[in-house]
């Protein structure tokens, strides 16, 4: 007797019926860049076919989602001010919470999620409070409470903090707690590498820092072990949800913590990921889809519960169509 591994792949319908990963658009997540002021919708260069919208003109970027099969959105702001201390970030009427409230009112079906981070709105580019040339931890800590609260009032379903303290998913869910929000999840950014990938999304978000790099608050990519501490951290702290970013180079650690965790395991499939696929289809040297579909089974293969990418919409789609999933 031959054992041939070949029979179970000779038809489509074969293939589909033994597949061992199934996905679903319900656990995509699609990024959203706001900037502040009004009639924009401007191309960003570095993240071919994705676009900077004012409030005003968001509606676009979330009817093509919503007709896509994608509903649940990341929301990144663009402010028009900056300064040391990042108050666009919590201002009442800062630009993610302009966009919270124009998204809320017309599209009521949408999962809305903000990043809560500082890099996009501090003068200096760095995720915190300086002192001197560091990042002070602990400094910073009331001002992510107070911008992960001020998403909340204006409509948030959900915070994702990005920024790589320590502690402040404690103080986030403190922070929520005391002032009414503790129905409101934490997505936490746990496992966040100091990451080359985020090239084009500091591009197109205008948060490059302005001296020095991340290096002394996100992870060491050499560190697999430290990955799963920072999501026990997390995890005691009360998150909901823990993120590995980026996706695509870090598969070992969204596999690792899926085995170790019990909470939904959600991976980032970040900017450079996007880019470095979009610049290989349009370069002819492989083709777009093929490489968007595969790199996108492969997370959830891993272990992945939840993907955010750029790509959400078109995967969505490929599910439909039964290319993948
Ligand atoms: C903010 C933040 C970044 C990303 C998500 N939130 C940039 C960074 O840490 O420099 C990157 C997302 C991407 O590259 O797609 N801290």
């Amino acid at each position: 007797m031959e054992i041939r591994p070949r029979r179970l792949r000779n038809s489509k319908i074969m293939r589909g019926m033994v597949r061992e990963t199934r996905m679903s658009a319900d656990s995509l997540i699609y990024p959203i860049f706001l900037e502040e002021g009004s009639g924009i919708k401007a191309p960003i260069p570095s993240l071919d076919g994705q676009f900077r919208y004012s409030p005003d003109m968001v509606g676009y970027a979330v009817e093509q989602a919503l007709k896509q099969g994608v509903n649940k959105l990341l929301l990144f702001g663009i402010p028009k001010e900056k300064d040391p201390v990042g108050s666009g970030a919590y201002a009442e009427n800062g630009i993610v919470q302009q966009g919270l409230r124009a998204i809320r009112e017309k599209y009521p079906e949408t999962l809305l999620i903000t990043d809560v981070c500082m890099c996009e709105y501090t003068s200096h580019g760095h995720c915190g409070i300086l002192c001197g040339h560091e990042v002070d931890n602990d400094a910073t800590l009331p001002y992510l409470t107070k911008i992960a609260v001020s998403h909340a009032q204006a409509g948030a379903d959900m915070v994702a903090p990005s920024d790589m303290m320590d502690g402040r998913i404690a103080a986030l869910r403190a922070g929520l707690d005391e002032n009414g929000f503790s129905n409101i999840p934490i997505m936490s950014y746990a496992v966040k590498y100091a990451s080359s990938f985020y090239g084009p999304f500091r591009d197109a978000a205008g948060s490059a820092p302005s001296f020095g790099d991340r290096k002394s608050y996100q992870m060491d990519y050499h560190n697999a072990k430290e990955a799963m501490k920072e999501a026990e951290l997390d995890t005691a702290e009360g998150a909901d949800i823990l993120m590995v970013k980026p996706a695509m180079s870090y598969l070992d650690i969204v596999h690792a913590l899926a085995e170790r965790t019990d909470l939904p395991v959600a991976a980032y499939s970040v900017s450079g990921e996007y880019a470095m696929i979009k610049a290989a289809g349009r370069l002819g040297l492989a083709d777009e889809y093929g490489m968007m579909c595969e790199s996108t089974v492969a997370v959830f293969r891993a272990g992945a519960n939840i993907l955010i990418s750029y790509f959400a919409g078109e995967i969505a789609q490929a599910i439909k169509k039964g290319d993948i999933g």
